[in-house]
């Protein structure tokens, strides 16, 4: 109400004021829309990661352990001093095997695939694995759980 009182002020339209204030509004708009275009784009340019092809080589070091630091995925919590097993980047090998997370006999039953599995309800509730990245981790379980 006070700026409509302000353009209209001793009944003479202030038309400079309204023009400027168009401007403004439409810088406003430009500013919003960059906004939400931006926040779309993000969306849109995620990556879309294929499930791992059986014939390749899972890498520790380059697949599975970016799993558990990407975005502080699981290295939020599993960290050194934290809670165990550490994922962290360099200590994570011999934290999980330790730990004895890796059945190779039986590698569905790794407790580091296993527990944290978007299919196992019973499992850790804190946080899961995306269902690729959980295939990713049983392909490089059965190829021998290699720090490689
Ligand atoms: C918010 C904290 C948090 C995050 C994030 C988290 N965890 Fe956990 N995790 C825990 C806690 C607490 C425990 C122990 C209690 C339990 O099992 O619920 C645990 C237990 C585990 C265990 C079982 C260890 C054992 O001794 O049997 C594994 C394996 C595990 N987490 C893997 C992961 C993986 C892989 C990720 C990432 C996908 C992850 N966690 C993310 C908190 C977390």
């Amino acid at each position: 109400m006070a700026i409509v009182e302000k353009y209209f002020s001793g009944n003479k339209i202030n038309y400079k004021r309204m023009k400027i204030n168009h401007k403004f509004s439409a810088f406003i708009f430009f500013i919003l829309m960059a906004l939400v275009s931006s926040c779309q784009y993000d969306t849109l340019v995620k990556p879309v990661i294929p499930p791992p092809n059986p014939a390749d080589t899972i890498s520790f070091a380059k697949t599975i352990e970016p799993i558990f630091n990407d975005n502080s995925n699981c290295t939020v919590c599993h960290n050194t001093g934290g809670q165990v097993p550490d994922l962290t980047t360099g200590y994570a090998y011999n934290s999980i095997t330790s730990m004895g997370l890796i059945n190779i006999s039986d590698p569905v039953s790794s407790k580091i695939y296993w527990i944290p599995n978007p299919v196992n309800s019973s499992g850790h509730t804190w946080k899961k694995y995306t269902d690729v990245q959980a295939q990713f981790v049983l392909q490089w379980i059965k190829q021998g759980a290699l720090d490689n």
